[in-house]
């Protein structure tokens, strides 16, 4: 064989090694476990990245890495990937960085080498300024690796957290993820769980069992109704594997790339001046009688469209994203149609949460205000109601995006103050002529002001009635706020959406800041 011949063969015998090698990696734990994970109702982790990014645009890295494991004969068994398969790719284009767990390759569990995997994924999304995404389908530490594979995971904790604030961070859990491997998704800004096969949980049912005797299911205690409607770990309940992912390229519509972004424009074409005379009567003048916050909202808002986020937890307060004048905007709601709109602990950790990422990501706040106070009760004073009230007041206090508020009907006592009024940096308060900005309610200020008038009465029930309309004449309106400058304007609800435009655009440059200091000390 001449030279020439020579190089070709042991080229040829090149290729067909990284050919070999690419195949094997390729294939995850191999064909039977593919089919389990499909019988169990789970895509693969290449199926599901190919669904997550747009077409084409997936760039593997570390594809040949193994475990460095030599104990339980592991030694012999190494597949390329070592059970998570990591890169980039584009999402409506823009970049992003991610990891999927291959359940197929030893469950998915963590070793080092896998974490490592991880680490280099995010540490790039760091540099570059780009979201991360991670696809959990896990056994959790790798058993085998012992210690080792602890030493992975507080790599990731501590990447999560230094990442936080800084790029985005995306969780969807598409299978187990249980142990102290929850915690990497708990560090991240959005958890999305497939219903039926996604589950989070510190231990499972039988040690729960053979430690406090409880009986439950896996569903019951940590599936994805468990974590959207119970717990509030997780945002997003997802019927499947493909509407999940779905799930993901639309958020990641509203979010800018990193902490030094704007947040994303797409033309709506819908008019920013649009009117709408529906919303003069979408708040009922009845202070008692309910609406649903969420109409207000739609018919605000660009086409219609609102993506609300944390549905199923504390549903007396609503948040989310939508567009206005195509920008991206975070919008807080009370929702007066579920426990009057109050704020409880639930309520104000959901909108604390939402209210920082907002702020962190240079998103707009939009509040839609209609509030009777904090819930009162022995269950909220002992479960915390006052350090966890204070996180929504923390959180409002220190936000700089632009902040816009618009009372539609009741802003009470502390509740007035919380949701975003002037006095804690609100940018814009503008209240529609049927709110009413008072220390309470009409009957309750009268029960307590004029008691002694009220018994002295010859006709209680009538003075009392007498009473309660004078207060709500004289204090539960608007116009008080407004003279004393603390809203803006009042203004006609079928001009709603070109009013919040118009301020919105004023205030696109605005520049705030906080005092230096290493961090605050919200209360946790
Ligand atoms: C190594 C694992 C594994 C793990 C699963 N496998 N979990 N290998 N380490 N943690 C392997 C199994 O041996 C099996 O290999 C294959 O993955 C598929 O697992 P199955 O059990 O057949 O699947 P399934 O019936 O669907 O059950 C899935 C499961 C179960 C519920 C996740 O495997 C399980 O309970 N695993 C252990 C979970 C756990 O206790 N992890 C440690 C948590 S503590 P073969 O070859 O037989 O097919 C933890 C600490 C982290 O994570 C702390 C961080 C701070």
């Amino acid at each position: 064989m001449d030279n020439v011949a020579l190089q070709k063969a042991l080229n040829q015998k090149i290729r067909e090694t990284l050919a070999r090698k690419t195949r094997d990696a390729l294939a995850g734990g191999g064909e039977d476990r593919v089919r389990k994970q499909h019988e169990s109702g789970k895509l693969s982790a290449r199926e599901r990245i190919d669904l997550l990014l747009d077409p084409g645009s997936f760039v593997e890295v570390d594809r040949f890495k193994v475990h460095r494991c030599a104990d339980f004969g592991m030694d012999t068994q190494k597949i390329p990937g070592d059970g998570v398969v990591t890169g980039h790719g584009l999402i409506h284009g823009r970049q992003v960085f991610l990891f999927a767990q291959d359940f197929t390759v030893f469950g998915g569990s963590l070793s080092l080498s896998h974490a490592e995997k991880i680490c280099k994924v995010m540490e790039t999304a760091m540099k570059v300024g780009a979201p991360v995404i991670g696809l959990c389908d896990s056994g959790g530490a790798r058993i085998q690796e012992g210690v080792m594979s602890l030493a992975g995971y507080a790599d990731i904790f501590l990447r999560n957290v230094m990442a936080s604030g800084l790029v985005p961070q995306i969780t969807a859990i598409m299978g187990p993820s249980a142990g102290g491997a929850v915690y990497s998704p708990a560090l991240t800004d959005w958890i999305f769980m497939v219903e039926k096969t996604g589950h989070m949980f510190i231990t499972g049912p039988e040690v729960i069992k053979a430690v406090t005797r409880e009986t439950v299911t896996k569903e019951d205690l940590g599936g994805a109704m468990a974590h959207n409607a119970v717990s509030g770990v997780a945002h997003f309940a997802m019927p499947d594997d493909a509407s999940c992912l779905a799930g993901i390229r639309e958020l990641m519509t509203f979010l800018p790339q990193n902490n030094l972004e704007g947040p994303p424009r797409v033309e709506t074409g819908d008019d920013p001046l649009r009117r709408d005379e529906t919303l003069r009567d979408k708040v009922p003048p009845d202070p008692n009688t309910p609406y649903d916050i969420r109409d207000i909202i739609r018919a605000t808002v660009d086409s219609g469209y609102f993506f609300e986020v944390h549905e199923h937890y504390a549903r007396n307060i609503v948040v989310g994203f939508a567009r206005l004048d195509g920008f991206a905007v975070g919008i807080v709601a009370n929702q007066p149609a579920v426990m009057a709109g109050c704020l409880d602990i639930g309520a104000s950790l959901k909108g604390a949460r939402f209210v920082r990422f907002c702020d962190a990501f240079n998103i707009p706040l939009i509040v839609y205000e209609d509030v009777p106070g904090f819930l009162p009760g022995i269950q909220q004073e002992h479960g915390g109601i006052i350090k966890h009230g204070a996180k929504l007041i923390y959180a409002f206090c220190e936000a700089t995006v632009p902040r816009i508020t618009l009372i539609t009907r009741k802003a009470y006592g502390g509740a007035y103050c919380v949701m975003n009024s002037r006095h804690i940096r609100g940018d814009m308060v503008i209240a529609y002529p049927t709110a009413e900005i008072a220390v309470m309610g009409a009957e309750g200020a009268v029960n307590i002001i004029s008691r002694g008038e009220i018994k002295r009465a010859a006709d209680p029930d009538t003075e009392r009635k007498r009473l309660v309309t004078e207060y709500r004449e004289k204090f539960a309106n608007p116009y008080k706020a407004a003279e004393l400058g603390y809203i803006d304007d009042v203004i006609d609800p079928a001009d709603t959406r070109p009013r919040v435009i118009q301020a919105l655009r004023a205030l696109r440059t605005k520049r705030d800041v906080n005092p230096p200091k290493k961090h605050g000390n919200i209360p946790l």
